[in-house]
């Protein structure tokens, strides 16, 4: 990235590290030899601080599905603004927000809370409180959040994970408490047999079995059918609940990317573009089980509330983006995802590096291995295969591309065609750059 002393950015960057560890509020930003400074976005652009614009494949980490400063948001939310921001009363705003995505989503009941990591939180909460049993089960690599237990194993390592058929509990951040690893029991993304293995040593201990059925870090591949219905079956024969952790993938169908697998969760955690760009997250799922939040029982098995949540301003944006986002769109920018995933296929096979490429729905990821990973062991880089991705990133952004670091990339509405075409072009010539620069260290 070209940087030159004495730009805003790197000013800005210099003052924000005396402030700020690391200088950033999120480590999802930082870049080096610092982050990009954003000044505005429109549509499916975005334009940094010195004036360069980019296309927006990373859409804030996957939540905004019409990119940047859509009309009927900004309408929405700035009559919503001149009526008040947040009040210690419920509104309209919230219960229409709550029917509509009940509907869409085929769920009884929701609850809003204000991010993905509280929504996933929320929903082992409420796994523990309807089953009375501490344990939950993740399958190793998910990332779900913030949550002490949710993280577990986000980050195992060969040197710490243990044996396939016994992950071992590996915190993220020091100082997790001995009894959170105690608490989540690791279980191997599309591997039935060894996670009903698993799970049966802890059967009558497990509140629930929570899953992304496309998840991100373990290399945005989706669930396999058999797989799914073999953990639901394994959580009704067990007494335990079933969790989707669609807080990316509701964005993959109209009803989320449960959709496509004929399965009913017990719980399902959302967020992302429910907020229509604003802090949101949810939790939906099964009258019964979201009976536990509710305040009117004579014992309130789990009593929540939340400064924020549910607050009308982003519910009204929620409401108006997801009004948007209706089937014939949701398909339409599904379309678009698959045409990314062959265009990219394809620019691999011509550049003829050792790459692939997976995803679903509007999100695919770009892997410097011969074929996309089944599991986090498979999808954990090498330091070759890192370097290699950071090439490829450095020259996207450089060519005005903006993707997620993991080398993921996330559709919106105003994209079209072009823009599709216009990413393949450069993963193309990127691709080339890598090839010559791995053929020059060859030569070394
Ligand atoms: C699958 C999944 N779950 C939960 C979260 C946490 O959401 P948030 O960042 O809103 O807390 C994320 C965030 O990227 C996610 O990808």
């Amino acid at each position: 990235m070209a940087t030159g002393a004495g730009d805003r950015s790197t000013e800005l960057y210099e003052r924000a590290l005396r402030v700020l560890p690391g200088g950033v509020s999120r480590n999802t930003v930082l870049r080096k030899p610092r982050p990009a400074y954003a000044a505005r976005g429109q549509g499916c652009r975005i334009w940094d601080l010195e004036g360069r614009e980019r296309l927006d494949f990373s859409n804030n980490m996957a939540s905004l599905i019409h990119g940047h400063a859509h009309p009927a948001i900004i309408a929405a939310v700035g009559e919503q603004l001149r009526l008040g921001t947040a009040f210690t009363m419920a509104t309209e705003q919230e219960v229409v927000c709550a029917e509509a995505l009940c509907a869409r989503g085929r769920f009884d009941r929701i609850r809003f809370v204000n991010s993905g990591t509280e929504a996933v939180m929320a929903s082992l909460k409420a796994s523990r409180a309807f089953t009375g049993r501490a344990k939950i089960a993740k399958t190793e690599g998910a990332y779900h959040g913030f949550y002490d237990y949710a993280e577990v194993s986000q980050t195992a390592q060969p040197g710490t994970w243990g044996s396939p058929d016994r992950p071992a509990g590996v915190p993220v951040a020091e100082g997790t408490p001995p009894s959170v690893l105690d608490d989540v029991v690791v279980i191997p993304f599309n591997d039935a047999v060894r996670a009903r293995a698993i799970l049966d040593r802890h059967a009558g201990e497990l509140a629930c079995v929570m899953i992304d059925l496309l998840p991100h870090r373990i290399g945005l591949v989706p669930a396999d059918p058999e797989y799914v219905r073999a953990l639901r079956q394994w959580c009704d024969r067990n007494g335990a609940l079933l969790v989707f952790d669609e807080v990316i993938t509701f964005r993959c169908g109209y009803g989320g990317a449960k959709d496509g697998y004929g399965v009913v969760p017990d719980l399902s955690a959302l967020g992302k573009i429910i907020g229509g760009g604003f802090p949101v997250g949810a939790i939906a799922g099964r009258a019964e089980v979201m009976e536990v939040l509710n305040p009117l029982a004579p014992k309130v098995r789990l009593p929540h509330s939340g400064t924020f949540s549910a607050n009308p301003i982003t519910m009204v944006a929620g409401h108006a983006a997801m009004s948007l986002f209706d089937t014939a769109e949701v398909e339409r920018l599904n379309g678009l995802g698959a045409r990314a995933r062959h265009l990219i296929a394809e620019a691999i096979a011509v550049a003829g590096v050792e790459a692939s490429v997976s995803g679903g729905g509007s999100l695919f990821r770009i892997h410097f291995k011969p074929r996309p990973p089944r599991n986090y062991r498979e999808a954990l880089a090498t330091p070759a295969e890192s370097a290699r991705l950071r090439l490829l990133l450095d020259h996207l952004f450089s060519a005005g591309f903006l993707m997620v670091e993991t080398g993921t990339g996330v559709l919106s509405t105003p994209m079209t065609d072009r823009e599709i075409d216009k990413l393949a072009q450069a993963v193309l010539e990127g691709l080339r750059a890598v090839s010559t620069a791995a053929v020059a260290e060859e030569s070394r």
